[in-house]
């Protein structure tokens, strides 16, 4: 060996130690050449540390120094002292190591972007480089927040009694969701497996077995539209039991978030936590998933407005639509381009318009105040509740079109007012509950399942499954905290009738479900007992906990919104030999 191993971390001496020798292993961050003095910041995973080389003592080991660059692997010995001019925002800002010796490990290029916290960079660069990347603390310190919830997790649900049971990655496809990712089969000509999307088939029949409490950490697989919240590839922790109710999940998930808040964040998380119903969520907030750290809460309108002359509303009103409007506190001094450019916002949501009233200093300033009555500009003013100074943002639409809309504005204005910086440390963590079993697929002109086709429809509400299935509600629920969505389950049909009335509902024919979901059918007949379950997605967890609003700063090799990795370059293409042996023949696309 020609380099010495450490005796210390960089991060870990501080005053204490001063005056003892040590050996430190790491990465040069710094170099700083001070004509007396030659200062070298050192990093490992734990910190950094100061090294200095005083060349009116070490005249050799001073020039010998000359050699070292950023990002050189090196090990170094030397004595613990206190530093003249101490740095109070580092841990290991009161000492430096005055080094006797020291050698490269390994030599680095220069690297093609600083290693530094809060550097910005380009995306690409970084994601190519994401080795490089990983070497920074404020990403690091994401992976030891993730380890953390992977260890509360084991120990929390191990004494819980809980069975840690892997399912398989190759499976059927069964596309219900989101697209499957598929893998050609090379023994069995022409057939396909696919990466799972998520556990649940498999867990529902763990249940049949008997494992009646099932967790695991499930890497799932969906070929969907990404954003900053959605990789193709994520983590669940994933979770079933048998003989329970919803409330039973409702009090497991609380204690293990309890705990995981508790131990990442030492903070004390407010249990037991409030139930939204989907309907009221979506009514006073705009969606499913309500941030509800702060008011500014939807005002429906409609009722107000049904005589109103304004064309842009009384169609509206005609064709059962909504009138609802959000008070912006404080906002009347936004321009005419600011608001231009909500309502260039509002349009990414469908909005046809935007209409606005401003209470500015006194006066009203509104394109459709010359369209409404004094009562119904009185009723507005009264209704939302405004005052001088805000700014009332009117939307029109089809009655959950104008909801949605009105819920991103909500957000949006959030962020734009400073509202959500000023609520950044909160967590409102809440259970949305009574979700539709069914929502209608315009596309596919049929019902789709709101959740998954294994939810069990409210006990209270079958009376309406061969006559009204829209009326139906499930027994659903999402965790939701600050507007994220960090986990979602439900209670199972046990029973084969009923799951095999859901399969029709949502159009599948008997022969299709028997094709499709057939052994879960055959399960179902084997004594299955009642069970519900949910997975929480592990990545939104560790994001939450580490204040990041990008999934791929908490997933150590990510891909990007188009699903490449740049780093190795999948997905890649493949040689023709491997291709006969799949039995795949490519259709080359002309150009
Ligand atoms: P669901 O589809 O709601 O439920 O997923 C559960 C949770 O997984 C997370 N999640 C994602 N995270 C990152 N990227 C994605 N593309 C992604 N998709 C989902 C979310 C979500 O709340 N089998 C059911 C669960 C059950 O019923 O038990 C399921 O997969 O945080
Ligand atoms: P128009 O008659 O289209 O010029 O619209 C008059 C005003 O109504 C403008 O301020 C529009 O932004 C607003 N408006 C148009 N469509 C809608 C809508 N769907 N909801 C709310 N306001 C709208």
């Amino acid at each position: 060996m020609n380099w010495k191993k450490r005796t210390a971390k960089c991060g870990e001496l501080n005053k204490e130690q001063v005056g003892k020798s040590y050996v430190l292993n790491g990465w040069i961050s710094s170099v700083r050449n001070m004509g007396g003095l030659i200062f070298i910041d050192l990093r490992d995973r734990y910190g950094i540390m100061q090294l200095v080389i005083e060349p009116e003592n070490n005249a050799e080991l001073a020039e010998k120094a000359k050699e070292l660059k950023s990002e050189y692997v090196i090990w170094c010995e030397g004595k613990l002292r206190l530093r003249t001019s101490p740095n109070p925002k580092l841990p290991t800002g009161y000492v430096e190591l005055l080094l006797d010796n020291y050698g490269v490990i390994n030599k680095s290029e220069l690297p093609p972007f600083e290693i530094a916290d809060d550097i910005e960079t380009n995306e690409e660069i970084k994601l190519r480089y994401r080795y490089l990347d990983l070497r920074r603390h404020s990403l690091q310190k994401n992976f030891i927040i993730r380890n953390r919830v992977y260890q509360t997790m084991h120990t929390f649900f191990d004494e819980k009694g809980f069975l840690e049971i892997e399912t398989p990655i190759l499976m059927k496809s069964t596309p219900e969701g989101a697209r499957d990712f598929l893998v050609p089969s090379r023994i069995n000509k022409g057939k396909f497996y696919a990466l799972p999307q998520s556990p649940q088939i498999f867990k529902q029949i763990l249940m049949v077995s008997g494992f009646d409490k099932y967790i695991q950490i499930a890497k799932c697989f969906r070929d969907e539209d990404l954003r900053s919240d959605r990789q193709p590839e994520f983590t669940q922790i994933d979770i079933e039991m048998s003989f329970v109710e919803k409330e039973d999940i409702f009090e497991l998930i609380e204690e293990f978030i309890a705990k995981l808040w508790k131990n990442v964040l030492n903070i004390d998380v407010k249990r037991p936590f409030k139930k939204m119903k989907y309907q009221e969520a979506m009514e006073r907030f705009g969606s499913d998933k309500p941030d509800l750290r702060f008011g500014m809460e939807i005002v429906d309108i409609t009722e107000d407005m049904k005589n109103c002359e304004f064309k842009v509303f009384s169609e509206v009103i005609a064709n059962n639509g909504r009138i609802a409007l959000i008070n912006a506190k404080n906002a009347a001094h936004y321009s005419r381009k600011q608001i231009d450019m909500l309502t260039e916002f509002a349009k990414k949501y469908g909005a046809k318009g935007l209409a606005y009233i401003k209470y500015d200093k006194g006066e009203i300033n509104s394109p459709i105040a010359k369209f409404l009555t004094k009562e119904e500009l009185d009723s507005i003013t009264e209704k939302a509740n405004a005052q001088d100074g805000d700014l009332i943002l009117i939307s029109s639409d089809e009655k959950e079109r104008a909801l949605i809309i009105l819920g991103a504005l909500r957000l949006e204005m959030a962020k734009q007012l400073g509202i959500i910086e000023k609520v950044k440390d909160d967590f409102s963590f809440h259970w949305v509950v009574d979700f539709p079993l069914f929502e209608y697929d315009e596309e596919e002109k049929r019902y789709v399942a709101m959740h998954h086709p294994f939810t069990a429809p409210k006990s209270e509400d079958m009376e309406f499954i061969d006559t009204n299935p829209e009326k139906l509600s499930a027994q659903a629920y999402d965790l939701v905290v600050n507007g994220a969505e960090l986990g979602g389950g439900s209670v199972r049909i046990h029973e084969n009738d009923i799951q095999q009335k859901i399969f029709k509902l949502i159009g599948l024919k008997e022969e299709e479900a028997e094709e499709k979901f057939g052994y879960l059918l055959k399960a179902l007949k084997f004594g299955a007992p009642p069970h519900a379950g949910i997975a929480l997605g592990l990545d939104r967890i560790v994001m939450m906990l580490a204040k990041t609003e990008n999934i791929r700063d908490v997933i150590a090799f990510p891909k990007t919104t188009s699903g490449i990795s740049i780093m190795d370059g999948a997905p890649s293409e493949v040689d023709e030999k491997q291709l006969k042996e799949l039995h795949i023949c490519l259709i080359k696309k002309e150009v």
